[in-house]
């Protein structure tokens, strides 16, 4: 290879990390297991590196690409969420940005599932009982009871991958789907899973018949039992459909009493002031959460108050955490192997050196024709 690319990753992203090397790539990695400070990311983009691996705790924005102007060719992030890269900035300053989304679907979804159990059978409280040597009998219904999922009504809030995939595994536990996308509905997918309920159902597989369709926000709340969030985070001028705060008070009280909130999408999606107050006050039954408003999660969150620690499933940002998920070598598998990826087409010109056809690059919009 002729040039030798510099690359500065803001966090170490295991093995890809020394195959770029091998490849001739000269790659600083930031030592320590917390984010840069910005500074230090404009320091070492001022310093002329070609390209950027970044995690969804780095601020990327105008003053970055300011800093790389002539010299940062590409912003490689490991993580599908991309709400921490300014995309206009990138654009206005003709700089592709990469993401790492398909590989971490089945393994997020899968997780707000898992999520969704714990908390409809109370299973860090049913722990808790057995460690601390509280479990005293065998009853019908002492010390207490949690909700079966098989069966029960799930709001899908948010039908991208992420969303499409936790259909999948609701199918699976025969619930019923109302779904909501402010922005993009995918019918025939919906569809597509109304037809294998049908099947399972004419073949003795599922013993009542279960359904699924789009609704709006108001109708999927009032009638879920449980409402499981994938949207992005959009904020107000981003978008004409915004997701910053969609749950917020008048939302929250829009669900059943009885019912659970699942978030695995990212935190200021939900308002937690107003989610603390859902949780104390019994407007809903409970949440589990993977994403927070600021992370990591502060000591002295709302959220974590002991009154509503038996129905507040907290977790840290977690969902994608698999070992191959996070750390695969491989693009089709893993997030790390598939930032590299990202990271290398654009480098090294792959597909011709035309953006508009690198499959990881986001902000495609800027590097059209008339981009
Ligand atoms: C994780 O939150 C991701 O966006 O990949």
């Amino acid at each position: 290879m002729g040039k030798k690319f510099r690359v500065f990753a803001t966090c170490d992203i295991g093995e890809s990390i020394e195959l770029l090397r091998r490849r001739g790539y000269e790659v600083e990695v930031y030592p320590h297991a917390e984010a840069p400070a910005k500074k230090v990311i404009i320091e070492k983009v001022k310093s002329g590196v070609d390209g950027l691996i970044t995690t969804l705790r780095d601020q990327i924005d105008a003053e970055v690409f300011e800093a790389g102007k002539g010299t940062l060719k590409v912003v490689a992030q490991i993580a599908v969420g991309f709400d921490n890269i300014n995309r206009g900035d990138a654009s206005r300053y003709k700089v592709p940005f990469t993401n790492t989304a398909d590989v971490l679907t089945e393994a997020t979804a899968e997780f707000a599932f898992f999520m969704l159990g714990a908390l409809a059978r109370r299973m860090w409280t049913a722990e808790h009982l057995t460690r601390e040597n509280k479990w005293s009998y065998w009853h019908p219904y002492l010390p207490f009871l949690g909700d079966e999922v098989t069966g029960k009504t799930i709001a899908i809030i948010g039908t991208g991958r992420i969303g499409l995939a936790m259909i999948k595994k609701c199918a699976g536990s025969d619930m019923n789907m109302l779904c909501y996308d402010p922005a993009y509905q995918n019918h025939e997918f919906v569809g597509a899973i109304q037809e294998t309920m049908d099947l399972r159902h004419a073949r003795g597989i599922s013993k009542e018949k279960t359904w699924i369709k789009y609704s709006t926000l108001e109708d999927a709340l009032a009638q879920a039992d449980f409402v499981s969030v994938h949207v992005p985070l959009l904020r107000e001028g981003e978008t004409q459909t915004p997701t910053y705060h969609l749950f917020n008070e008048r939302t929250l009280r829009m669900m059943k009493k009885t019912a659970f909130l699942v978030n695995t999408s990212r935190g200021p999606v939900v308002d937690e002031a107003a989610l603390a107050r859902a949780l104390r006050e019994n407007w809903i039954a409970g949440a589990a959460l993977d994403v927070y408003e600021k992370e990591p999660l502060p000591a002295d969150s709302a959220l974590r108050d002991p009154a509503i620690e038996d129905r507040c499933r907290l977790y840290p940002h977690f969902a994608s955490a698999g070992r191959t998920t996070r750390l695969s070598t491989d693009p089709d598998k893993g997030m790390a192997g598939r930032c590299a990826q990202g990271l290398i087409d654009v480098l090294e010109k792959n597909y011709g050196g035309d953006v508009t056809k690198m499959p990881y690059v986001v902000n495609k919009e800027a590097f059209g024709k008339a981009g």
